[in-house]
């Protein structure tokens, strides 16, 4: 078989990117070691920022999402026993929207069957080659047979453990990472939201989130210790310990229900340099990882997109190689500035009690100093609304 772009990966970065390929009549398949449910069976982000919802619209797939998904003008911080709203809308004149990534997975997985585009999920083996010459191709194996795409570039949007990071490894990239020493166990439940916006919390206890998925659903969110297994954590222990890293008020109105997924996500700071290996190029997750506090991930695998498609466009529509050749550097310019934000929101949240007595005060200094600047509240509302691309 042969096609202009291969994309090893059918998560959001491989299934916008097809779809903004197919629109602008550039051939695209899409390759994913595992089926549709199982991808879909996956419960990841819930905050879009204003640039991911214009993808979406762009491409065709954000209908439901102006329907069904939520938007909110702010949030809230609650600390040292008191509650503050960061006041997005008012302070950058932008909201974020709420709608999980399974849905949207869903919708752009339902446009691209709907258009005619290729995806051949259960690919086995997937392995990109020969890609630092002109020739590039990609293997992989379906039902205990080899088959062989011939493409002009490989899109390796095959997020942190795929294999198109592991084929870079003896090429010249530099890794650069920090891990930090909790995990979030995330719980997901059909009950109404405690709050109409997100809470953050920082409480001696550890660091809670209140997020939603709809009117009716909720996924809520507490900072754990590694050594934690999801199975020792019933669903009567967590809502015991989400109410308690919560003010009074909103833990008395927490309704609490059976969990229909629960699990805890390790956070990681994490990015690869550089993005690109000739015709081969490391997109969203595959080249970077940000811990969740601040819901950047998927927001910027959504940027990275939109940079590579520039470049590809210009490559098929003008022969111009400029676009190309600059996805790496654009595209890092904004992951790190991504890395910052959410490393600055995960150490103001978190309790670190290797970090000791002055620490902790500092921390507790930085957020007295963000409860009472406009500049502090109006640079943590930027970077959370999400950088312009
Ligand atoms: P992915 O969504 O990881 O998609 C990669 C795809 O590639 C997958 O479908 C996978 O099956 C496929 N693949 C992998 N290896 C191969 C291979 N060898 N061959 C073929 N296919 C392969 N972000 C937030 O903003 N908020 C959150 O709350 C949040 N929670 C998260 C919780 C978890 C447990 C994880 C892992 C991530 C979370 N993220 C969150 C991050 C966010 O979900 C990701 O940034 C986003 O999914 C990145 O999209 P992607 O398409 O680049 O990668
Ligand atoms: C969600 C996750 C986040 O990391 C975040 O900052 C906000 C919301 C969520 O899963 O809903």
């Amino acid at each position: 078989m042969r096609t202009q772009v291969c994309i090893i990966g059918s998560g959001p970065s491989g299934l916008i990117l097809g779809q903004l390929l197919s629109n602008a009549g550039i051939d695209n398949v899409i390759l994913d070691r595992v089926d549709r449910d199982y991808i879909l069976g996956r419960i990841r982000a819930g905050v879009l920022e204003v640039g991911a919802v214009e993808l979406l619209d762009r491409v065709g797939a954000g209908v439901r999402m102006h329907k069904e998904g939520l938007i909110h003008d702010g949030f809230e911080l609650s600390f040292s026993g008191r509650r503050h709203r960061i006041r997005l809308k008012e302070l950058t004149g932008t909201s974020v929207m709420v709608y999980g990534q399974t849905e949207l997975t869903r919708d752009l997985m339902d446009h691209r069957d709907a258009t005619g585009g290729k995806t051949i999920y259960d690919a086995a083996n997937v392995t990109p080659h020969d890609f630092d010459s002109a020739k590039p191709y990609v293997t992989y194996e379906k039902d205990g047979v080899t088959h062989r795409i011939d493409c002009d570039f490989i899109a390796g949007c095959d997020g942190y453990h795929g294999v198109c990071r592991a084929s870079v490894q003896d090429k010249g990239i530099q890794n650069y990472e920090k891990v930090y020493p909790f995990g979030w166990l995330g719980i997901l439940a059909d009950v109404p939201p405690v709050h109409h916006e997100l809470i953050y919390a920082n409480h001696a206890r550890g660091f809670a989130l209140c997020s939603q998925r709809s009117l009716t659903r909720s996924r809520y969110y507490v900072q754990v210790p590694l050594t934690d297994k999801v199975e020792e954590w019933s669903d009567d222990a967590f809502w015991d310990e989400i109410r308690r890293r919560l003010p009074a008020d909103v833990a008395e109105a927490m309704q609490t229900g059976p969990s229909i997924e629960k699990s805890i996500a390790p956070l990681r700071s994490f990015v690869a340099e550089p993005l690109r290996f000739g015709s081969l190029f490391l997109v969203g997750d595959a080249g970077h990882i940000v811990p969740p506090t601040g819901a950047k991930g998927l927001n910027l695998a959504a940027s990275d997109v939109h940079y590579l498609f520039e470049g590809l466009q210009e490559f098929y529509a003008d022969k111009k190689t400029a676009g190309v050749d600059a996805y790496s550097q654009r595209a890092l310019s904004r992951i790190w500035k991504a890395e910052r934000f959410s490393w600055s929101m995960t150490m103001l949240m978190h309790r670190f009690p290797a970090e000791g007595e002055f620490g902790q005060k500092v921390q507790e200094a930085e957020l007295d100093y963000l409860s009472s600047s406009t500049a502090a509240q109006t640079s943590m509302a930027e970077n959370y609304v999400g950088l312009p691309y």
